[in-house]
């Protein structure tokens, strides 16, 4: 690829991803790998620098990583950030000891260097972030402080003729307010970066890219209306024009209007042959009598599966299968809390129309396969898409059945949506759609007493739910004004044959996730 690359070392740090987040958002490439990665490998990507991680471990523990010697080697700049500082100082022969008071939380650099290129900018004093247990008490040789605070005498280091820098604090996190100028210092005056990490560019040459991969072979794509599947496929249709062809499977669980709508999005803005697939007697068929939410998500998947396969197999052949797979779901693990990839239990069964299984007989394209999901809206803007697509909220692949508690049912399903739509016509007219993570209706399976007119009624109990979220890993419910909430509750009571009572769903994430089921 044309554009320059930095390469970030994960020696195990919760805040690893977020220095690869910030390091694309200075519109630098970067990539996050083992610690331990190879000498080849990283002769592969060719890196104009290298960041090293924080982590958990001392450089005293048994077992602590190390840093390869293959890394210095390269002489190219390196950034070590909290572990990763006390790792070079380690092994350039400093000092590394525990701190008599381990570091968490605000700190306050009052001593800076005045003219070292990290540093350019900023001034003592300036707010900062630690979290370390063990500090340096002696710099190797040709280091010099950069960089102090009342306790941490060794705060920053440098050694300004081979490049090499260490923070004991952490530039990424928010808490350190001048992180960000100090890690662009980093990148464009020590490493000489371009910032050529811009979606023009990421269009252009993955475009080449499928061209590359694909020759004159076709390819077939599932769409499900969302950003993700929705980018990977104009990206790919902007690369091999109608031998790309792409299926709508209509599962029957949409929300009111919805595969209308979609269909209508993809054929304005997709250049491609979308082929819809009416399978809501199918799906609707194999979750006859299913309450367990499980047991619908794996009925779904299953089903979705034979669709897509059925098909494929009628409009094919088909070489390649376009996927619209993530960066975090692709990153190497180097420790707890480093990625996507730990060791969790599992909390549900996510079926979604980029994870078809690996086993049908295509070769995948993954253009988004590097990509964060903010670069992925960015991308999707730059390619035309409208704001409404790109910040589409999002939406589960077994869609309303893992919103209907107990049996789907096609009434159930008119009840759900005719509710759903109401809440979400109220919250966006309220303008409040961008500040929402997520806002639907829950179909419980309670019923209730009420009295309408002068009558008595007995009637099914609609949630509301509302989140707001960074990432949908953790939640906060929406604090909405009660004025929204009043006329959502009216509306649905007063519209929605047959629902007599609305509640709010007030539980955070965790305990509670954002779907119920
Ligand atoms: P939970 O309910 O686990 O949801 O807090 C976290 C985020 O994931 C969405 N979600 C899904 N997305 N397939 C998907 O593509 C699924 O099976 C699925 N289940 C939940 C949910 O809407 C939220 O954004």
């Amino acid at each position: 690829m044309s554009h320059q690359t930095v390469a970030i070392l994960d020696y195990g740090s919760q805040y690893s991803q977020l220095i690869a987040r910030r390091v694309r958002e200075a519109r630098v490439y970067c990539e996050l790998l083992p610690w331990n990665v190879s000498r080849e490998r990283l002769d592969a990507l060719g890196p104009v620098g290298i960041i090293l991680s924080g982590g958990p471990a001392s450089v005293y523990d048994e077992n602590a990583p190390t840093l390869p010697d293959h890394i210095l080697e390269r002489g190219v700049p390196v950034l070590g950030i909290c572990y990763g500082m006390q790792l070079l100082a380690h092994t350039l022969g400093g000092q590394v000891e525990p701190s008599p008071v381990r570091e968490y939380g605000p700190a306050e650099l009052t001593w800076i260097a005045p003219d070292s290129p990290i540093f350019a900018g900023l001034r003592a004093p300036m707010k900062v972030w630690m979290s370390h247990g063990d500090v340096i008490t002696a710099l190797p040789e040709g280091f010099v402080c950069l960089a102090s605070t009342p306790t941490t005498r060794y705060a920053a280091m440098g050694h300004p003729e081979r490049h090499i820098y260490g923070l004991q604090f952490h530039p990424e996190v928010a808490h350190t307010p001048n992180g960000v100028q100090i890690l662009e210092n980093f990148l464009y005056t020590i490493c000489g970066c371009r910032g050529d990490w811009t979606p023009a560019n990421f269009i252009e040459e993955t475009i080449e890219r499928i061209r590359a991969q694909v020759g004159d072979g076709r390819a077939i794509c599932a769409l499900s209306g969302g950003v993700d599947s929705t980018v990977t496929a104009m990206l790919i249709a902007r690369a091999i024009g109608d031998r790309l062809t792409c299926v709508f499977v209509d599962h029957g669980l949409l929300r009111l209007n919805e595969a209308e709508q979609v269909m209508q999005m993809f054929k304005r803005f997709l250049p491609a042959r979308v082929v819809k697939v009416d399978a809501q007697e199918r799906f609707l068929r194999a979750l006859r009598g299913v309450t367990d939410p499980e047991e619908k998500r794996r009925r779904i998947g299953h089903e979705f599966i034979r669709v897509f396969e059925e098909t494929s197999r009628a409009l094919g052949p088909f070489q390649f299968l376009g996927q619209g797979t993530l960066y975090p779901d692709v990153i190497e693990s180097a420790g707890p809390g480093s990625t996507g990839h730990g060791i969790a239990a599992k909390i549900k069964t996510h079926h979604n129309v980029g994870g078809l299984p690996e086993d049908l007989q295509f070769e995948l394209i993954e253009p988004l396969r590097y990509l964060f999901k903010d670069e992925v809206r960015e991308v999707g803007l730059a390619l035309g898409l409208p704001a409404e697509v790109v910040y589409r909220q999002p939406f589960p692949g077994p869609g309303l059945a893992v919103r209907i508690l107990g049996e789907v049912t096609p009434e159930r399903l008119h009840t759900l949506r005719l509710a759903d739509a109401i809440v979400r016509e109220e919250i966006e007219s309220a303008g409040l759609g961008r500040d929402v993570w997520q806002y639907f209706a829950v179909l419980t399976p309670l019923r209730t007493v009420g009295v309408m007119g002068d009558y008595r009624t007995y009637g099914h109990v609609v949630a509301v739910r509302a989140v707001t979220s960074e990432d949908g890993m953790t939640a906060d419910w929406a604090h909405l004004p009660y004025e929204v909430l009043a006329r959502i509750s009216t509306r649905i009571v007063n519209e929605v044959p047959g629902v007599n009572r609305v509640v709010f769903d007030i539980t955070s994430k965790p305990p509670g996730t954002i779907e119920w089921e």
